[in-house]
């Protein structure tokens, strides 16, 4: 039977990993996405349908009932949870028609109340978008930017896997603050043939849900790793997941060429400098010798700062090409998630960055057409501004 689909919504970390280890232990329910603040779940639940959801209401319980009083239906499964029982909460709980409600977040009995739920979810056909994140160079942010829209796709519903294609020991894993047990060493010295079983159990999860293919640890293992079986794991991975994300290395060698191959979308990180930005124009331009048409080349300007040694009408004459997306220079912020483990999400003073990376989130769904939130204004701008430069590209 198919697994139910759930958001799961606290401000507290410790009760949203309780909250998650409980739901899986049932064994019925895959946690599609974990939120901390209720405007990016009213979001995710506007984007994309899941069978059910996880309120924690021991902060601002009014508005956390609001922002799903007005959901359309068919509603999901809605499980509500709080510290105490409170009479007032409970009976708004039943009025928005609360499946359960759980005191203190102990999910005694959960099952029962997951089995009259029906999983509404309608598993698309096509095999899911590869998007490829390489750098001009090295240390312009590649692994930053795959890790951080990795997060943010996996926010939006999107079963999304963030894969280290890295052959000199990788940063994925370390970005997450990961160690996981297995990593693509197992699947390199996997003999006989790969199947999803196997490929699911090397793969890591995230607190964020999104999960993790993490590189070799073993540089012995690394020169191991060949072409075919990198196609073999992301067939695999692309009938699993919604969208996939490949942080590959900028040194190219014919395992990175296949990788971008075998990606529907390509986006080179560049930062402002002269050396950065003549990497970014050949490497482009050598994409599209190898065969990836110029629509499906991106061009992400990263650490875009008012001090960059290039203005930003500069950097587009250099790459004879519009940007298609900036994140700005955030030093103490970047520092913070690489250093720390923490993802931009968990940090206060990442909100600014954290907007840059949703915004290119958005372009990447209109790029891989993923399914956008209701046209509000500014995206529906946002596409003609994208039809607009693809038309004057194509001339
Ligand atoms: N927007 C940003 N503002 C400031 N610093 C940033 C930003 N993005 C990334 N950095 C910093 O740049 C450094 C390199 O980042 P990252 O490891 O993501 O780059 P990379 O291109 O993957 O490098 P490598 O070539 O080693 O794989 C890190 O210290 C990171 O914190
Ligand atoms: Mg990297």
């Amino acid at each position: 039977m198919d697994k139910l689909t759930f958001l799961v919504y606290s401000k507290s970390p410790e009760t949203r990993t309780s909250i998650v280890e409980q739901l899986l232990t049932t064994d019925q329910v895959v946690v599609n996405a974990t939120f901390t603040d209720l405007n990016s779940m009213s979001e995710a639940l506007r984007l994309r349908r899941v069978d059910g959801i996880y309120l924690d209401l021991d902060e601002e319980p009014d508005e956390t009932l609001a922002s799903v009083a007005s959901l359309a239906e068919p509603r999901p499964t809605i499980l509500l949870g709080a510290r105490d029982s409170d009479a007032g909460l409970l009976l708004s709980a039943m009025r928005i028609g609360a499946k359960d409600f759980f005191i203190d977040h102990r999910l005694t009995g959960v099952q029962k109340s997951l089995q009259s739920a029906q999983p509404m979810r309608q598993h698309s056909e096509r095999a899911a978008p590869t998007l490829a994140i390489v750098g001009a160079k090295g240390g312009v942010g590649a692994t930053t930017i795959a890790c951080e829209l990795g997060v943010s796709l996996q926010e939006t519903g999107l079963r999304t896997i963030v894969c280290d294609l890295s052959r000199r020991l990788g940063d994925v894993a370390l970005y997450f603050d990961l160690r996981p047990r297995y990593d693509m060493s197992d699947i390199v010295r996997r003999e006989g043939e790969l199947d999803a079983v196997f490929v699911d159990a090397v793969v890591a999860k995230h607190e964020s849900q999104v999960s993790v293919l993490a590189a070799p640890t073993k540089l012995e293992d690394v020169t191991q790793l060949k072409s075919a079986k990198l196609d073999r794991v992301l067939k695999l991975l692309q009938d699993e997941y919604d969208v996939i994300i490949l942080d590959v290395p900028w040194d190219f060698d014919e395992f990175s060429l296949r990788a971008l191959d075998m990606s529907n979308e390509i986006l080179i990180i560049t930062n402002a400098d002269v050396t950065s930005l003549t990497h970014a124009r050949t490497r482009r331009q050598m994409i599209e010798r190898f065969g990836a048409l110029p629509e499906r080349v991106h061009v992400v300007l990263n650490r875009a700062s008012a001090e960059q040694s290039l203005a930003e009408k500069q950097v587009v004459e250099f790459l004879e090409r519009d940007l298609d997306a900036t994140i700005p220079d955030q030093p103490e912020v970047a520092r913070k998630c690489t250093d720390e483990g923490v993802i931009l999400r968990d940090l206060k003073e990442g909100r600014i960055m954290r907007e840059a990376i949703v915004e290119l989130r958005d372009r990447a769904c209109e790029w891989c057409d993923l399914e956008l939130p209701e046209q509000a204004e500014p995206t529906s701008r946002r596409k003609l501004i994208q039809k607009l430069r693809k038309a004057i590209r194509r001339n």
